[in-house]
């Protein structure tokens, strides 16, 4: 500025750097932008500083107008420049919400559903059929007396029968006392203590024996157990039962055999057979030629059993049955090896 500047030049000046300040704040397009514009209006180089300058070339009783003019100025430029920056961020913000976006839905490359283990999925469709045909689900403890799992259901101490089930023993209580049950049976005992007949109950649940592992026997197995005590309940009943409940399962073509047999708790006992789902009766490797598989045992309940539990066998009768339950797994889904179930091999479990 030259010798000849007034003040009310440099308060002019001030103002009209007001003026296009303001246009170039205005026009500034993103915060980058603002801060360049910034440093240019307020900054060391800025034309306002030049006016700082100027001002000892004015008459000193002049300059506090040049001073004011310039703080308004600088004031002015400042709330403009807010202003903007305030704008700007919002927006700034807007668009990130809208390009940064992450979306927590989306999926990965893929991910598959799982499902039930195919023992719990049979497990649950034989709860179905016979709810389904009136009965209600028992439970009874893993861990179990001689009382329970023998005694009461008729095996005499030291009876061969007991050998017949190579059982587990815990060491609780007397030796020989208590025991990993090795069949659910002794839930029939139970619930006949529980409850006085009409029964018409299925317990299922693990069993144990100490069984080494093969392609068919595993030292931990599930098993199903169904009993019916009422007045009148003959052997036709039993039989008529386990054929529904096959028929349910399995379908029309697949019928029951029954053979006779022995169990301390059952009288008369019996085994029964289903026909082979594979070739449907006509023979072939998995039932080895004879058209049937064999599926558990059956009877009328012992009048012995009924005495343990104080039910009146002149009163009452009834039947029991039970049968494993990874057996009709391995048979309906042809799993050849036992422990194919229970690997915790999920490639294996998928296939099912
Ligand atoms: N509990 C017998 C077993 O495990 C099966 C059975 C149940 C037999 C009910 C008769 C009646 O071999």
């Amino acid at each position: 500025m030259s010798s000849t500047t007034t003040a009310s030049d440099l308060v002019a000046s001030a103002e009209a750097l007001v003026e296009t300040g303001r246009k170039t704040i205005a026009d500034a397009g993103s915060l980058a932008e603002l801060d360049d514009v910034e440093r240019k209006l307020l900054g060391k180089a800025s034309p306002l500083n030049e006016i700082r300058e100027a001002i000892k070339s004015v008459d000193a009783s002049e300059r506090g107008a040049v001073g004011q003019a310039m703080g308004a100025a600088r004031e002015a430029l400042t709330e403009a420049l807010a202003a903007r920056r305030g704008g700007l961020s919002a927006a700034a913000r807007a668009a990130s919400l809208v390009h940064d976006r992450l979306d927590l839905t989306l999926g990965g490359s893929g991910y598959r559903r799982g499902h039930m283990h195919p023992v719990t999925r049979i497990w649950r469709e034989l709860e179905d059929v016979f709810v389904g045909l009136g009965y209600t689900i028992a439970e009874g403890p893993e861990v179990e007396t001689d009382w329970y799992n023998f005694e009461a259901l008729n095996f005499p101490p030291g009876h061969p029968a007991r050998a017949m089930q190579d059982t587990l023993y815990v060491k609780l209580g007397k030796p020989e006392e208590v025991l990993l049950r090795t069949h659910t049976s002794p839930v029939q005992v139970r619930v006949m203590e529980a409850r006085r007949p009409p029964i018409y109950v299925v317990a299922l649940g693990r069993t144990f024996r100490r069984d080494t592992l093969d392609a068919r026997h595993s030292p931990v197995f599930h098993q199903i157990e169904c009993l019916t005590v009422d007045r009148g309940i003959t052997l036709g009943d039993l039989l008529g039962t386990v054929e529904a409940f096959i028929h349910a399962l399995f379908g029309p073509n697949i019928s029951a055999r029954f053979n006779p047999s022995f169990f301390p708790f059952t009288e008369p006992s019996v085994e029964f057979s289903m026909t082979c789902v594979f070739c449907e009766g006509a023979g072939c490797a998995v039932c080895s030629r004879t058209g049937w598989v064999e599926l558990g045992g059956a009877g009328m309940v012992d009048p012995k059993v009924f005495e343990a539990v104080g039910i009146d066998s002149e009163e009452f009768t009834g039947f029991a049955f039970g049968f494993g339950i990874d057996r009709v797994v391995q048979l309906l889904y042809g799993v050849d090896h036992v422990k194919n179930l229970w690997d915790g091999d999920v490639r294996f479990a998928a296939q099912l």
